[in-house]
């Protein structure tokens, strides 16, 4: 690749350049606050969620030492490569429709990597991939009382234009970037700027009350429906077909019992057919 066109890609993420052409009503048109690093910008934005920052406020690093994924996993933040993000929301909805957020924002992130020309898939429920390997996530955290919702952190990871060198090698066979994957280097803020709009898009829709709709672009974006899959839950497991969402936003897997598990948080394995062991293969 053209190394000029590394510099170009690689320049910091200002407010000013992302506001710059930002198509977007609410989401960045608040304070955007860009760190070169971090420990999370989730961290970061609960804390100014805590202290009042409206919604859409954005918090952005250009790096992160302690990066969090789902799981308690680290999510590697090299500097200048990727998107790491947190957006602030203030949601009209009810805690138990929570899980919806996660969804919510998986369609707005593949659908803004659509627009590179790739065919991103989702993996229930937060992972954004690339045929087997993972390129973005979303780790969504809430702070509620009772009955309200007081905010929900909606934090963004994407590998842009990360290196295989800078994954750790355990994850090397896992992982990808759009560079990785395109052989081209994209502009993070153009990308950025994409995922704020997509993301004020879908989560319009959220707050209107028509998951259907979204749920309904998820299921065209998905991988994990109709699989066999393996589901660690925190103190047991689960096997069976991943049969459908529900209108909460749960992961509905039959297993060989025929019994159905209704899964709200899980690390879902995706099983080869071989896998499957003792149904007919399919
Ligand atoms: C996952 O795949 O499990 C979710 C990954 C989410 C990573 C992003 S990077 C920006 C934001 N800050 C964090 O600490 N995590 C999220």
């Amino acid at each position: 690749m053209d190394p000029s066109l590394d510099n170009l890609y690689a320049t910091s993420l200002s407010p000013q350049a992302i506001k710059k052409g930002l198509n977007t009503r609410r989401l960045g048109q608040q304070p955007i606050y860009c760190f070169p690093v971090v420990e999370s910008t989730n961290s970061e934005a609960k804390r100014l969620a805590r202290q009042g920052a409206p919604e859409g406020t954005i918090v952005l690093a250009e790096s992160q030492t302690k990066g969090r994924g789902r799981l308690k996993r680290l999510w590697v933040s090299p500097p200048g490569k990727g998107l790491y993000l947190s957006v602030i929301l203030r949601p009209p909805i009810p805690p138990q429709l929570g899980p919806r957020i996660t969804l919510t924002a998986g369609v707005a992130l593949a659908e803004a990597l659509q627009d590179t020309g790739l065919t991103p898939k989702l993996k229930w429920p937060n992972d954004v991939m690339l045929g087997r390997r993972k390129v973005g996530g979303v780790l969504t955290e809430a702070s509620c009382s009772e009955n309200a919702i007081s905010f929900v952190v909606v934090g963004v990871g994407i590998n842009v234009n990360t290196d295989l060198e800078d994954f750790p090698t355990s994850i090397r066979n896992l992982a990808t970037s759009v560079r990785l994957s395109t052989g081209k280097a994209i502009s993070r803020v153009g990308l950025l700027q994409t995922c704020l709009y997509q993301l004020e898009q879908w989560y319009e829709c959220l707050c209107q009350g028509s998951f259907a709709t979204i749920l309904e672009s998820w299921r065209r974006h998905e991988m994990t429906l109709g699989r066999w899959v393996e589901v660690s839950l925190p103190e047991s497991s689960v096997a069976g077909v991943a049969e459908d969402i529900d209108s909460h936003g749960a992961l509905l897997v039959r297993d060989k019992g025929g019994r159905l598990h209704r899964i709200l948080v899980g690390d879902v394995v995706h099983c080869r057919v071989q896998d499957r062991q003792g149904l007919p293969a399919s």
